[in-house]
């Protein structure tokens, strides 16, 4: 006759000696299972006395439970125990030195945009983006510069077709805003430009950045103390700044500037003028209500000047260690 005592010291024997999980698994689909021992035994309870019955389903009921929550006590040790050998046996080296991660930074193009965007919002500048892939009408032919027109040859260009160009200067950014706007107008338009050219003071694509007013009574003493007040705040009144007479289509009368720095160092970086009133009337603009001045900076120059960089080439070659130089 089946002992429910015996077979209960039994269980507890097996469950004290389980050493893994699927030991305790396997216990417990023996007892307690579909087809378990006690699953049956319950099963042939049927045949007995109700007397019988009774007393026999306390007992195997309470021995059900007791394996039960032995199972689950065991179960709990047993994955304690597993887990402190995993913890031990993968334990961490603290002396190896860790991954670290790089932190970027900015360009110091990105820098000085950033910096002259500054200076003329202070001023009451806003900044328009525009096309990189240009026609001839605006990069030239509306700009006073017709085909053979000697200023062509200094602007190496890259053509795609006929008309379609890479623009070769932001001042094309001039003739699509006076064609959508209204005057007044003070805007400056940052952006990368390109021409077929490469070497120490050349890069194929450089920046500009292009300024416009258009304004009923500016002039050019006016646009001569922005460039003043401009130059001084990006150099902080450490270098000198002269404004040469000089010559493009699309201004009249026209300048650049050059920049001496300490170390007697000269440096043209930028070009300026009162827009030409030609360009005024073919946007629809009535040169005798309304003047303009425009101005166009180059980045990359200013860059140079403000660190001591020799060879334009190394701003754009992606040498991290050149770049740590002017984190900030
Ligand atoms: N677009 C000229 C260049 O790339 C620079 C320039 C000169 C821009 C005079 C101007 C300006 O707005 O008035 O060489």
């Amino acid at each position: 006759m089946f002992n429910l005592n015996e077979f209960f010291q039994n269980v507890e024997i097996d469950i004290n000696n389980a050493k893994k999980i699927e030991d305790l698994d396997q216990i417990r689909i023996k007892c307690l299972g579909k087809k378990g021992i006690l699953t049956n035994y319950i099963k042939g309870l049927k045949i007995l006395s109700f007397e019988e019955k009774r007393k026999n389903s306390v007992l195997v009921n309470k021995i059900k439970k007791s394996i039960f929550l032995k199972i689950n006590r065991k179960y709990k040790t047993l994955e304690q125990i597993i887990l402190n050998q995993r913890i031990q046996n993968e334990s961490i080296d603290v002396s190896l030195p860790g991954r670290r991660i790089q932190n970027g930074f900015v360009h110091p193009i990105t820098h000085t945009i950033n910096d002259i965007k500054n200076f003329f919002f202070k001023i009451g500048f806003q900044s328009v983006n525009s096309l990189e892939i240009e026609d001839e009408y605006h990069n030239f032919d509306a700009l006073n510069i017709p085909k053979n027109h000697p200023a062509r040859d200094t602007h190496d260009t890259f053509w795609f077709d006929d008309n379609r160009l890479l623009r070769t200067q932001t001042s094309s950014v001039q003739i699509r805003v006076m064609k959508q706007r209204k005057p007044p107008i003070r805007l400056i338009f940052p952006g990368k430009v390109y021409r077929n050219d490469y070497d120490p003071t050349h890069t194929p694509m450089f920046h500009q950045i292009e300024g416009l007013i258009v304004e009923k009574n500016i002039n050019f003493s006016n646009l001569k103390w922005i460039i003043y007040c401009f130059l001084n705040d990006l150099f902080n009144n450490t270098v000198s700044i002269k404004f040469r007479p000089s010559y493009f289509p699309f201004t009249t009368p026209s300048a650049e500037v050059d920049i001496i720095s300490h170390s007697g160092k000269k440096l043209e970086i930028l070009g300026c003028g009162m827009v030409h009133p030609v360009i005024l009337s073919n946007m629809k603009i009535d040169s005798k209500r309304y003047a303009a001045c425009a101005f166009g900076i180059g980045v990359e120059r200013i860059t140079m000047l403000r660190y001591g960089i020799t060879d334009i080439r190394s701003l754009f070659e992606n040498d991290i260690r050149f770049l740590k130089q002017f984190k900030q």
